[in-house]
């Protein structure tokens, strides 16, 4: 069990159901273009290790796993990292061709402004039966070549450079042929080019009265690049150019087949996709902070509407960032994996919305325990609550001679809702600095 109890806390919340908040009105835009597709909003977070990870094919000794990564209850039982977890048991159901689950996940991870170890995502599938296509006398390509011309037609600039299918680094699974996947992932891109041609065309009428959107006028730009996932293959992210940047919006790819016959299913084919909705929801709306979303101020909560257009969010105040650092040396051991030579992220900034690995370092701090970051990010979430913004890494230094190794956080504490006086400030790193004793075992410098 490495779960806080502020974690558990989060999970009545349920924030993609609530009237007018932002995530559920971006969940709604979603499915809005997927007409037909079963809607699930209500799973339970907690799920086992099979459901999380083993029925998706990821590997015994994959990151994902780790206690450093990912909240435990017992060994068999974790709050669900990606919405994936839910895909064999839906497919299982086998209630319907498409459908989509959206829900609050779980993450050990950084602390910054787009990070929160709470978050929602939304999964979504469809599948073709061999059988159907059997029966209509089709191949199931052409079944889906027919669904494929149902999709809207868009005209933004797409760019899709690579060959659907790469023996090496995309390649095509054993039972599937290439004119199955060429139009299962046509089926694929369009609808998700079309979700996006959607969000995109909200964010553009949002705009305040006097300021509208720096790029209300720049044409859409969006690209498919090769990924990885253990449970699709070929798989595809989905990019957007969006304030200068390349932003990932989703992963997605097509269905391993393993996982279709695990869950009953064995004729069906299809693809699969998962998004962040935090993500989605701060370009809509111009949300500076992740931390805004679970806020019940009505400054905040009253500025979204589910009928209204999209408007930008209009921030009720900035109040004063308060730095403090601190530095602490870790407590070396002979099964050290650190010392000159092993570098810790310089951002201290792990990759989230993907279940890729996070940057982490690995320096023992407890003998017979490795030192990682996100046990400092938790520790700061435990005392300081909602009102740390960010804890990055600004130093680390290993001794010439004695080959200790010692980092230094900064942590920014301010309050989205209030000016946080000194004291409070000092108050709150203070306990933190203590609690890096307590919990890790640093000696502070
Ligand atoms: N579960 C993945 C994540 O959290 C996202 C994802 C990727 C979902 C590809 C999918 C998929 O269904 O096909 O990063």
């Amino acid at each position: 069990m490495n779960t806080p109890s502020s974690i558990i806390s989060a999970i009545p919340r349920h924030l993609h159901t609530q009237p007018d908040h932002p995530l559920t009105i971006t969940r709604q835009l979603i499915e809005s273009r997927f007409p037909g597709y079963k809607t699930h909003n209500e799973l339970f977070p907690v799920v086992s290790v099979h459901q999380n990870f083993d029925s998706l094919g990821f590997p015994p000794d994959h990151i994902g796993r780790s206690r450093t990564d990912t909240y435990y209850l017992n060994k068999d039982t974790v709050l669900r990292t990606h919405t994936s977890a839910h895909q064999a048991d839906t497919f299982r159901a086998n209630e319907s061709e498409g459908y989509l689950i959206s829900a609050d996940v779980y993450r050990r991870d950084a602390i910054d402004r787009s990070h929160y170890p709470v978050f929602h995502q939304m999964e979504g599938a469809r599948t073709w039966d061999r059988r159907t296509a059997e029966k209509e006398g089709k191949t199931l390509a052409q079944l889906v070549w027919d669904d494929v011309a149902k999709i809207p037609k868009h005209n933004i600039e797409v760019a899709d450079p690579n060959p659907t299918i790469h023996p090496e680094r995309n390649p095509l699974q054993a039972t599937h042929s290439a004119e199955e996947v060429e139009a299962i992932a046509a089926h694929l891109k369009r609808s998700l080019e079309d979700v996006v041609v959607a969000i995109f065309n909200a964010a553009k009428t949002a705009s305040d009265a006097g300021s509208p959107s720096a790029d209300a006028d720049e044409p859409l730009k969006v690209r498919w690049v090769e990924a990885y996932f253990p449970f699709t293959s070929p798989s595809w992210e989905l990019e957007v150019f969006w304030q200068g940047d390349w932003l990932e919006v989703l992963g997605s790819g097509i269905v391993q087949q393993s996982i279709l016959s695990n869950a009953g299913v064995p004729d069906r084919l299809g693809w699969a996709f998962g998004l962040g909705l935090e993500r989605i929801a701060m370009l809509l709306y111009s949300i500076p902070d992740i931390r805004l979303f679970w806020s019940t101020d009505t400054r905040f909560l009253s500025q979204f509407s589910a009928v209204a257009p999209i408007k930008r969010f209009v921030p009720f105040s900035k109040y004063p960032a308060c730095f403090k650092d601190v530095s602490f040396w870790l407590r070396t051991t002979s099964s050290a994996a650190g010392g000159a030579g092993h570098r810790v992220s310089p951002s201290g900034i792990s990759a989230s919305g993907s279940a890729s690995a996070s940057a982490s370092a690995t320096v023992s701090a407890i003998p017979g325990q490795a030192f990682h970051e996100n046990d400092v990010m938790e520790i700061a979430r435990e005392v300081c609550g909602e009102v740390v913004e960010d804890v990055r890494l600004v130093d680390e230094f290993v001794h010439p001679k004695t080959g200790r190794k010692s980092l230094c956080y900064r942590v920014n504490y301010r309050s989205l809702e209030r000016t946080l006086t000194n004291e409070e400030a000092n108050e709150l790193h203070e306990r933190f600095r203590q609690q890096l004793v307590d919990k890790l075992g640093v000696e502070l410098r």
